[in-house]
C-alpha cells in the first residue's frame, strides 16, 4: 500500500517553496505538508498540517495558536511533542498529552512524536522509553497518529538499522493496532525505499529533505510505489 509522506519544514521554507510544492504536487493522495503556521491559510491541493499547538483551548496566551483556530481554517493534522519542542521549549509528556487532547476536541488528528535519545539508545532502553511515552503522551481514545523519531537520528544523517526500526514499529503496532505509524529521522531519497518497505511503517516524517523540492518529490514517488 502507498505510504504517507509528512513534510515538516520546521522554521524553514518560504512562500516560494510553497509555490514549488503547489506546482509539483497535484492532488497527491498521501502528502501532508507542515510549514510554519504563517503559511497555513493557503489553498493547496495537498493537505496542510501544523507543527505545534498550544495546550489550552483558548485565552490570554499571547503569541500562541489554538486547535480551534486551526480547525477554523480547515487544518486537520498537527504534529505534537516533536523532540525539538521537548528540548527547546521544555515540553513535558503531560503537555504533549494535553496538546493531543485539544487537537482531538477540535477534530484535528495529532501526530504524536516519540523516540529515545542517543544515551537511551546506547543503553538499550528504546522500548522502555517508547513504552513510557505511550503511557504518558497518548489519549485513551481517538484518532491520533504516532511518529517514531529517535532524537539522535533527527538532522544527523544517522538512522537506526532497518531491523531496529522494525523492532520499534512492531512494538508500537502491538500496542496500537489501528494507528497510523510514521518513522522520522534523516529520511532521504536514498533510504526512503528501505524504510517504507519495513512492516508496520505507514509513512515517513521528513525534515531536511522536505526543503528540497526534488528530494521530497522523489521520496513521495517512492512512497507511492510501495506494495507491502
Ligand atoms: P530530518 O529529516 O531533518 O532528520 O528531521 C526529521 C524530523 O524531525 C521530522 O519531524
Amino acid at each position: 500500500m502507498e505510504k504517507w509522506v509528512v513534510a515538516n519544514w520546521k522554521m524553514s521554507g518560504s512562500k516560494n517553496l510553497l509555490d514549488e510544492y503547489k506546482k509539483t504536487f497535484q492532488n497527491p493522495k498521501k502528502l501532508i505538508v507542515c510549514p510554519p503556521s504563517v503559511y497555513l491559510n493557503e489553498t493547496t491541493e495537498f493537505i496542510l498540517g501544523a507543527q505545534n499547538i498550544y495546550h489550552h483551548p483558548k485565552g490570554a496566551y499571547t503569541g500562541e495558536i489554538s486547535a480551534l483556530m486551526l480547525n477554523d481554517i480547515g487544518i486537520k493534522y498537527c504534529i505534537v511533542g516533536h523532540s525539538e519542542r521537548r528540548q527547546y521549549f521544555e515540553e513535558t509528556n503531560d503537555m504533549v498529552l494535553a496538546k493531543a487532547e485539544v487537537c482531538l476536541k477540535s477534530s484535528i488528528t495529532p501526530i504524536i512524536c516519540v523516540g529515545e535519545t542517543f544515551e537511551q539508545y546506547q543503553a538499550g532502553k528504546t522500548i522502555e522509553i517508547l513504552s513510557q511515552q505511550l503511557r504518558e503522551c497518548l489519549p485513551n481514545e481517538g484518532n491520533f497518529w504516532v511518529a517514531y523519531e529517535p532524537v539522535w537520528a533527527i538532522g544527523t544523517g544517522c538512522t537506526p538499522t532497518t531491523t531496529e526500526i522494525s523492532t520499534a514499529h512492531t512494538f508500537l503496532r502491538e500496542k496500537l493496532p489501528e494507528i497510523t505509524l510514521l518513522y522520522g529521522g534523516s529520511v532521504n531519497e536514498s533510504n526512503a525505499g528501505a524504510i517504507f518497505a519495513i512492516a508496520n511503517v505507514d509513512g515517513a516524517l521528513v525534515g531536511g529533505a522536505s526543503l528540497d523540492i526534488d528530494k521530497i518529490h522523489l521520496i513521495y514517488q517512492i512512497a507511492m510505489t510501495i506494495k507491502n
